[in-house]
């Protein structure tokens, strides 16, 4: 999608579409405001005085009264060059964020992507600062332009092709915001693409090539390894998963090292690769493991967030590590009881080989110390647990830094996306202790989001840890008004924020 910075009057541009927000007054900003008005709904729309003309009559209609998503269409409307209006409501002004906007600005786009509109125009409403609701409608129109059709052999081509954003404020700083948000959200898409793929046109072989082939365009340095290195490694752990497999797996390291950047921090962002995960010989029920072929989301993340980082050059290094292998019942699969030494030399014995994705981590966290980095970002579907926990709006998030953390929230802020904290405290640590090693791969029924990320902190060691369990949040299970059923790619925009700023703070 082509993006287009206009600070022209609205009444002045051609356009298939022009969309405004209309906002709702709440009861006690109109109470403030205007007695009178007290018992009727009072939406406003907010743009220029040419569109609130255009608008009268649609609002004094009642037709639209603000309500979030709600959408409301004029043709040829008066005093306009545009050919439609749409109005979109937005909810209560009052509280009305960035983060709503953006999802406005998804839903207009899908909206208009079934009919016959190829290009739009978006006023920016008031409410937010220029710069950020730039970024918003950006970032929520691309993503809201997705759709995972890429194997529907009827699949007309029905995205919107062309978006403006219709600004007043400075040019310079609103480009560079439109910039930014382009390139987050389009690494966001790459990583929806790749999520999207089936197990068998997604093996960590193919995985490693897109990883490759991303750097190349973007000036990263990648190196793809595979069993012979593995092994040398003594990445146990990773390899004992991987062993069952026909298929060879990939560890996938992708640095950015931009000249003038400080020796530290090095920033090292580590995503779970498993391209299926049947389950292995503790195998999974046949019904929705087809689901499965999503598992490689935390690594498919870390490739969108390094695509960002590479193209919005901020002056930190950052290294992504993707451990990607398939996760497969086979004569030489292994087995429950087995025992696994880990490159960090601690031993592990295998309860469950359906708990897998701990084990490629343990070994992509301690592989990204070796390399050198002085903090760690994992991200992973880890654990159905974190699911019954959070469900499918919030992200697990585990820390053994709490300073490091509140770091991360400020990213989640510019993001707008959802992520929890859970606990991950040595209780949860005791349930993983083995008898016969030095620790097992579950950690029995209960806690096993929590669990699961004890484990991984084994691995973290000392270095300030940050643990992104996605498995909730990695998969649209419905269509929303501003984002399509299928892959969410949660955590890029995050990751890349948060990758921004780390230098500076
Ligand atoms: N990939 C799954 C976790 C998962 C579940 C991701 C649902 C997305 C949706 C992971 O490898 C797994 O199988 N975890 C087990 C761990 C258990 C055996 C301790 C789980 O959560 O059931
Ligand atoms: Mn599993
Ligand atoms: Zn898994």
């Amino acid at each position: 999608m082509k993006t287009i910075l206009s600070l022209s009057p609205a009444a002045q541009l051609e356009t298939e579409c022009l969309v405004a927000v209309v906002l709702d007054c709440s009861e006690k900003d109109r109470a403030e405001k205007d007695n009178s008005a007290k018992d009727k709904p009072e939406p406003y729309v907010s743009a220029d005085k040419a569109v609130q003309q255009a608008a009268a009559d649609l609002l004094s209609s009642g037709d639209i009264t603000g309500k979030t998503f709600e959408l409301a269409w004029l043709h040829k409307p008066a005093g306009l060059k545009a050919k439609r209006l749409l109005l979109i409501g937005g909810g209560k002004s009052k509280n009305f964020s960035s983060s709503d906007l953006r999802k406005l600005a998804g839903a207009a786009v899908r909206a208009l992507k079934p009919r016959t509109v190829r290009s739009l125009a978006f006023i920016l409403p008031a409410e937010i600062p220029a710069d950020e609701a730039v970024k918003a409608v950006v970032e929520g129109a691309i993503v809201g332009n997705f759709d995972p059709d890429t194997y529907k052999s009827d699949r007309k081509d029905q995205n919107v092709e062309s978006l403006t954003v219709v600004a007043t404020g400075d040019q310079s700083k609103l480009q560079s915001a439109l910039d930014e948000a382009r390139i987050l959200a389009e690494s966001q898409n790459f990583t929806r693409d790749l999520v999207n793929e089936p197990s068998n046109h997604m093996t960590p072989t193919i995985l490693a090539e897109r990883a490759q082939q991303m750097s190349k365009e973007t000036g990263l340095k990648c190196e793809v390894y595979g069993p012979d290195k593995i092994k040398e490694l003594k990445m146990g752990a990773f390899w004992g998963v991987a062993q069952g497999s026909d298929e060879p797996p990939a560890l996938i390291v992708m640095r950015y090292e931009p000249v003038g950047a400080p020796e530290k921090p090095v920033l090292g962002l580590v995503g779970k690769g498993v391209t299926f995960d049947t389950g292995g010989i503790s195998i999974k029920p046949a019904d929705n493991m087809e689901k499965m072929k999503y598992d490689m989301a935390g690594g498919a993340t870390m490739i969108g967030a390094m695509r960002a980082i590479a193209l919005l050059k901020p002056k930190i290094k950052v290294i992504g590590i993707v451990c990607a292998t398939e996760n497969m019942p086979s004569g030489k699969a292994q087995k429950p009881g087995d025992i696994q030494t880990a490159m960090s030399g601690k031993t592990i014995e295998i309860i469950n080989t359906d708990a897998e994705g701990r084990l490629v981590l343990a070994d992509g966290l301690c592989y990204a110390r070796q390399l050198g980095c002085t903090h760690l970002i994992d991200a992973a579907t880890l654990t159905g647990a974190v699911v019954v926990a959070l469900g499918y709006y919030n992200a697990g998030i585990f820390s053994n830094d709490d300073a490091f953390y509140e770091n991360f929230t400020k990213a989640l802020a510019k993001s707008g996306e959802k992520m929890w904290r859970l606990p991950v405290t040595e209780e949860y640590l005791d349930q993983t202790r083995s008898s016969i090693a030095d620790l097992m791969n579950t950690g029995g029924r209960w806690g096993g989001a929590s669990t699961a990320a004890a484990f991984l902190k084994e691995f973290a060691e000392d270095t300030p840890w940050l643990h992104l369990d996605i498995a909730g949040t990695a998969w649209m299970e419905d269509q929303k008004p501003w984002i399509a059923k299928g892959p969410s790619g949660v955590a890029v925009r995050s990751l890349v924020e948060f990758a921004r700023n780390f230098g500076s703070s």
